[in-house]
């Protein structure tokens, strides 16, 4: 049988997204982007002005509702019904989401739905905490990782190709604080799981790298 369960951890700019949705349409799993959840949380929380207490962010989080949807052109994130998939790759989101998602009542509330999702079997879910914290006993999990100058040239290309204007310093900023921010705090910090096998893309393409996590998951088959 095929694992059920395909976590993929790692910093900012590994290759998490690109590589587990390819190897999600390769097993015709289902793709869980956790990081676009607490994405869509700041959206929230910097449209509604809220303080950024855990009290007051935990208070929104119940009013939320969090969707992903997948459709023939990639997956749509939806808050409260709307399709905000372009507004939580906005640099005011992403300069805010480390300190939103550091709040265990945010993290409470977003891993409950993400068990819930995976419980259903048949995806592959990446994030920061997936193989630690929300799913240990994941089949196989898979800790992504790459050197800090290549994940900062991979975000400036993705920012290019989105027509925006970020200079090589503002991205390498934005990493290397993510990375700091997502390591360091209390509540589930950026690990590497236990029992995750490392794979360094940072010299591998894209076509590599889905190939390894495949032959990865092909080795863990049982019959
Ligand atoms: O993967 P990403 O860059 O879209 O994630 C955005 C942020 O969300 C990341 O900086 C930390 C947080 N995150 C998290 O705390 N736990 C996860 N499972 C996924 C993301």
């Amino acid at each position: 049988m095929i694992p059920q369960i395909i976590t993929i951890d790692g910093p900012a700019g590994a290759g998490k997204s690109t590589t587990a949705r390819r190897v999600a349409e390769a097993l015709g799993f289902v793709y869980i982007d956790t990081g676009a959840m607490y994405r869509a949380v700041t959206l929230a929380v910097l449209r509604q002005g809220i303080e950024l207490t855990d009290a007051a962010v935990t208070r929104l989080v119940q009013t939320l509702n969090v969707e992903l949807h997948h459709g023939p052109d990639g997956q749509h994130t939806f808050l409260n019904g709307e399709d905000v998939s372009l507004h939580i790759r906005s640099a005011a989101v992403t300069n805010a989401v480390s300190a939103v998602s550091a709040l265990p009542g945010v993290r409470r509330a977003l891993v409950e739905i993400q068990r819930r999702i995976g419980r259903q079997g048949g995806v592959v879910m990446d994030g920061r905490d997936i193989g630690s914290v929300v799913f240990p006993e994941a089949d196989v999990k898979i800790y992504l990782v790459a050197d800090v100058d290549e994940r900062v040239r991979r975000r400036l290309a993705e920012v290019q190709l989105r027509g925006e204007q970020v200079s090589e310093a503002v991205i390498r900023h934005q990493i290397v604080e993510r990375d700091r921010l997502d390591s360091s705090r209390a509540d589930s910090p950026l690990v590497r799981p236990q029992g995750a096998i490392d794979v360094d893309t940072t010299c591998l393409t894209i076509d590599a790298q889905v190939q390894r996590i495949l032959d990865i998951v092909g080795e863990h088959r049982t019959v």
